[in-house]
């Protein structure tokens, strides 16, 4: 990955995903979680102090070393068990149905190949289990949409692989998922990166 996405992205996403601007969100994303959770791009475990009291257990597929030494913290004060159990949510080493519930705020933006974890998320979902999700996407206003595609490769370049301008209800539903909830907005700061998606969608 390099120094600067080993060393230093992790802790910008700490950083700038930590804000407490974000809590809100991270609530209504993890409300109604229960069972076996899979939180996919767990990051630092900024979801750890939402996680409900439904939830039984939390399987955490996160690449970065050092996020996963930024959760510590977190992860010590954490009352369900949390494992790191995998690396890439494009190839999930869980059996199928294995899950209730699946996990996951901020991440659909940087999985290079995002329809191909998303159809891993289903495949380890049991039938009628449920994929919550926050995300920053495409904007719904043209004039929003066109710079968040010129910034594209400058974000990409700096913040880990992020993409700006993917269509999150797009991705989501061309997974096969059958979207219940989903609430488009912009939350507070830059519209280019605050057009959120949050939602819950069901595995059929
Ligand atoms: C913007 S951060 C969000 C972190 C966390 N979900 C949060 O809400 O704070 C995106 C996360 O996706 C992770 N990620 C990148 N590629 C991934 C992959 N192939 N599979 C799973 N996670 C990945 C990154 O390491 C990073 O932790």
């Amino acid at each position: 990955m390099g120094i600067y996405n080993d060393q230093f992205v992790p802790r910008l996403v700490n950083l700038v995903c930590g804000a407490k601007m974000n809590n809100p969100q991270r609530e209504r994303a993890c409300a109604g979680l229960h069972g076996r959770v899979m939180e996919i791009g767990f990051g630092s475990g900024l979801n750890i102090p939402f996680y409900p009291a439904a939830v039984e257990s939390i399987s955490a597929v996160e690449p970065a070393d050092l996020g996963w030494r930024l959760a510590d913290k977190r992860l010590a004060r954490a009352t369900v068990p949390i494992e790191r159990a995998g690396l890439d949510g494009q190839s999930l080493p869980f059996a199928d149905n294995s899950f209730d519930s699946a996990l996951s705020t901020w991440t659909m933006c940087t999985i290079p190949d995002i329809a191909a974890a998303l159809a891993e998320v289903r495949r380890v979902l049991v039938p009628g289990g449920t994929l919550h999700f926050v995300e920053h996407g495409l904007a719904p206003d043209p004039g929003v949409q066109a710079w968040q595609h010129r910034l594209n490769p400058i974000e990409k370049a700096i913040a880990g692989g992020c993409n700006l301008d993917r269509d999150i209800r797009g991705t989501v539903e061309s997974a096969g998922f059958e979207i219940h909830e989903l609430d488009e907005f912009y939350a507070d700061g830059p519209k280019f990166l605050a057009a959120l998606s949050l939602g819950v969608a069901v595995s059929p």
